[in-house]
């Protein structure tokens, strides 16, 4: 790993700009959720949420200040009076070099990490200012399928029994063939109903719909689609990813009061009816980083060796995206432990 003053230099717009989001960024945003990550890690199994999002926060958000860049957070741990750091509108990094706006989740899955369950991840989406979707946190309704079925396949407007038919149709197969990812909640009861009644298997994950909606996109996952209600905030990380890697994926804001319309509207929004595509919610050039903390479909979570020598290895897996090239990076990083 490079020291702090490497990052700098490398980092450093005069030595080769090419755009706001510079391809050396792609692997310094991979820095940052992997010390998230790790901070998580060590909280893996205890029972409390709070205090292992509380670690992933504080490393996140210190991890950024050696970032060449004027960061702001645009999605991030709550609005400034709810959030002591990372909040909405923060700055981080320098404050010098491009200007990105950030959405990030340091940690991804708090149930699943205090459980000791799978997919929990640490993970972050940069784009260039303003390019972003500035979702309040409210739920969202999603729809995503994975890449190479025509544009315009699935569609929100429509039910669950057509958009199974229509990719069905599409990849040649009955609507008893499709695999569906749903969070497993009461909410979504109706839909899982309908969903059994064509026959489809029913992916139930208990959290983390980050890594479900970037698991319709994983040709070694048997899910073809992912439905339901969960987080907007996670839903524009999950779009941030497939604008990487393909797929398509539609949503659309969840309101369960007038509070919640009115935050919606102090965001800037004006259509709450709206049925927001990937470019929407994620446009231009963008980033995608994670980090695993617990096993997952997406990624390992942190391991940690002790060496006859004393020194403690940690081992991460992280998966790196970026919307302009389509590269895929995925990093294993063993980091040393005095
Ligand atoms: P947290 O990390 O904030 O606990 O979010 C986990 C998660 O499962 C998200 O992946 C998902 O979008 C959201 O919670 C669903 O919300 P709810 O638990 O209220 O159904």
């Amino acid at each position: 790993m490079n020291s702090a003053s490497d990052t700098q230099l490398s980092a450093d717009p005069q030595s080769g700009s090419e755009n706001a989001i510079q391809r050396v960024l792609v692997l310094e945003m991979v820095r940052v959720t992997e010390k998230a990550a790790i901070a998580a890690a060590l909280l893996v199994g205890r029972g409390d949420e709070k205090a292992a999002d509380a670690a992933a926060v504080a490393a996140m958000r210190k991890a950024f200040d050696n970032l060449y860049i004027d960061g702001t957070v645009v999605i991030g741990e709550g609005e400034r009076d709810e959030a002591p750091m990372l909040f909405i509108g923060e700055k981080v990094g320098m404050g010098k070099g491009p200007k990105i706006d950030i959405a990030l989740d340091p940690l991804e899955g708090t149930t699943i990490t205090a459980k000791a369950g799978p997919n929990a991840l640490a993970v972050l989406a940069a784009a260039e200012e303003g390019c972003l979707l500035n979702a309040p946190d409210v739920y969202m309704d999603k729809l995503a399928v994975g890449p190479g079925y025509p544009e315009g396949i699935i569609d929100l407007a429509k039910s669950a029994t057509e958009n199974v038919c229509a990719v069905a149709n599409a990849k040649g197969v009955k609507p008893s063939e499709i695999n569906v990812c749903v969070l497993d909640r009461p909410r979504h009861a109706e839909l899982i109903a309908e969903l059994r009644a064509l026959g489809c298997g029913v992916v139930l994950i208990g959290d983390g719909d980050v890594a479900g909606v970037i698991a319709v996109t994983d040709e070694n996952t048997t899910i073809d689609m992912y439905m339901g209600q969960g987080g907007a905030p996670e839903g524009v990380l999950a779009a941030a990813a497939l604008r990487c890697v393909g797929g398509q994926f539609n949503g659309r804001l969840v309101f369960r009061n007038d509070d919640e319309r009115a935050r919606a509207r102090k965001w800037g929004i004006e259509d709450l009816n709206r049925i927001y595509k990937l470019e929407d919610l994620a446009k231009g050039d963008c980033i995608f980083a994670a980090t695993g903390v617990t096993d997952g479909s997406l990624l390992a979570g942190v391991k940690r060796r002790r060496k006859v020598t004393g020194e403690t290895i940690l081992t991460t897996e992280s998966v790196v995206m970026r919307a302009s090239s389509g590269t895929v990076r995925w990093i294993r990083g063993e980091h040393r432990i005095p």
